[in-house]
């Protein structure tokens, strides 16, 4: 059976409307199955910015055929009003409002409520859900022997899957999820301990007492007086330390429908208890193609080592055999330039700049190899550039954050984003479980042979 997809025209507007940032098409498809001349019109979704989506949802009970997209380049799996990507243009909007704008003059705090609530705060608004955060940074004491138990050199990404999928048990049966109360408050529990959280697994890996954290400080500065401060001795964070880490929370806070917030919507469609969906989100964010690769990018440049070596390796990424990527490079959104790359790459500057750290070998290596990379063909091609793990990783080392906390740093960030995403989809009368489907490819029906005829 051949199915064909047909466009026609709308009649009366041109097959095209603009909004002024984005054309948006407004064409009707419809797909022919051309032995039996069966015609399935695919209503189109229409959002407010980017491409128009398809509904294929009757394409199987209408035609007996299912729609094939593995890592769904091409397939939209819900509509979002929480962030916008057009990655072409390297534009990254968050309820509407460019990164840029954001990083530059709002907060991580004011960036939650933008993103959990769809507004800019008033100045009481920010007020009260800057202060419930504050208040609810501690984590239940017993949660303290779950980290006792694992071994002393556990990845902190994994006691942090573990310790978030725990939550499910101490909050089980006081959560809701169809009290939209309930779900605001798991969204500012999750959001106030993950850095308490984090921070808790860095002291576990390190050996130190844990440190409870201090509600004085804004968000950014508790978490490194966490990480940083120890009972014997005074502590004073840094400010421009804090600033920094507070700009890479903002680019770091969302990215509509990337790996671990579409899983968190996975797990969450099933009616699961939120924290468990939560800690779903955090093992698929560990990974090397998402956010792992801000870790991955400092092992790699301690492999390469020297700028000399740069071509070489490079040589090495074009080779297929070899398995290794240019990590911290490429993207499947964005194919002209990362706009958080861009910011991260200003701040690490300043950030090495107010360290005494301009000449810093890592960053000198970094800046090599983006040049160096951004000149050849293949990456050229491909349309491969830095993305918002290249520089990051550069500016966490400076503040003295270890290699295996920078994907956590990641996580704390993007609480806010799955926490949304999640509050998005289940608010939705009309979520349902979230079921692709496959194209099988095993054996054939066939029939149970006892072992003695087995050969
Ligand atoms: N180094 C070398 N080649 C690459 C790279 C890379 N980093 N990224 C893509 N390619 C090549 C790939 O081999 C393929 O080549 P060909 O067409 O000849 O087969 C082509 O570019 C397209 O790549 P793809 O793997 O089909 O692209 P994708 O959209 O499936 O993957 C990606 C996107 C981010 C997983 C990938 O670019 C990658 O592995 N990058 C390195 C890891 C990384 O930095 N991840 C962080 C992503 S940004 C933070 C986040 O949101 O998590």
């Amino acid at each position: 059976m051949t199915v064909c997809l047909t466009t026609a025209p709308r009649p009366g507007d041109g097959g095209r409307v603009s909004d002024g940032r984005t054309t948006v098409a407004k064409t009707n498809y419809s797909l022919v199955n051309k032995t039996t001349g069966e015609t399935l019109e695919l209503p189109s979704v229409q959002g407010t910015l980017g491409p128009t989506g398809l509904d294929v949802g009757r394409v199987y009970d209408t035609l007996d055929v299912f729609t094939y997209d593995p890592g769904f380049t091409s397939t939209c799996s819900c509509k979002s009003a929480i962030t916008y990507i057009d990655g072409d243009a390297g534009v990254l909007l968050y309820r509407g409002y460019p990164v840029q704008q954001l990083a530059e003059k709002s907060s991580f705090i004011e960036v939650c409520y933008l993103i959990l609530y769809g507004e800019l705060p008033t100045k009481a608004q920010l007020e009260e859900f800057d202060t419930t955060i504050r208040k609810h940074t501690m984590i239940n004491e017993s949660l303290k022997g779950f980290y006792s138990g694992f071994h002393y050199d556990a990845h902190p990404m994994a006691m942090m899957t573990g310790i978030v999928g725990s939550l499910s048990a101490f909050y089980h049966d006081t959560t809701n999820i169809r009290d939209p109360k309930h779900r605001d408050i798991f969204a500012r529990r999750m959001i106030a301990k993950i850095p308490t959280i984090a921070a808790t697994a860095y002291k576990k890996y390190f050996g130190q007492p844990f440190m409870y954290p201090q509600n004085h400080l804004d968000y950014c500065s508790n978490l490194l007086y966490m990480m940083f401060a120890v009972p014997a001795e005074p502590y004073h964070v840094d400010p421009v330390a804090a600033k920094a880490l507070d700009v890479l929370f903002i680019l770091h806070a969302d990215h509509e429908q990337n790996a671990s917030t579409s899983t968190v919507r996975l797990a969450g469609s099933t009616g699961c208890n939120p924290y468990a969906a939560i800690a779903a989100g955090i093992a698929a964010l560990w990974g090397p193609a998402h956010g792992g690769a801000n870790e991955a990018v400092l092992r790699m440049l301690d492999q390469i080592g020297d700028a000399k070596k740069v071509a070489s390796f490079l040589d090495k990424v074009k080779d297929k055999q070899s398995g290794v990527r240019l990590m911290g490079f490429g993207h499947r959104v964005y194919k002209n330039f990362d706009p958080r790359a861009t910011i991260i790459r200003e701040q690490c500057h300043k950030v090495l700049k107010h360290l005494g750290k301009e000449n810093d070998p890592q960053m000198e290596l970094a800046l090599e190899l983006e040049r160096v990379a951004l000149s050849d063909d293949y990456f050229k091609e491909r349309k491969l550039y830095p993305n918002v793990d290249f520089y990051s990783g550069i500016i966490y080392k400076a503040l003295g954050i270890p290699v295996n906390m920078f994907t956590p740093m990641f996580a704390i960030a993007r609480t806010v984003g799955w926490c949304a995403h999640w509050t998005e989809m289940t608010a939705d009368p009309a979520n349902r479980i979230g079921r692709p489907r496959q194209v099988y490819t095993g054996a054939p029906e066939r029939h149970y042979l006892p072992i003695a005829k087995r050969k």
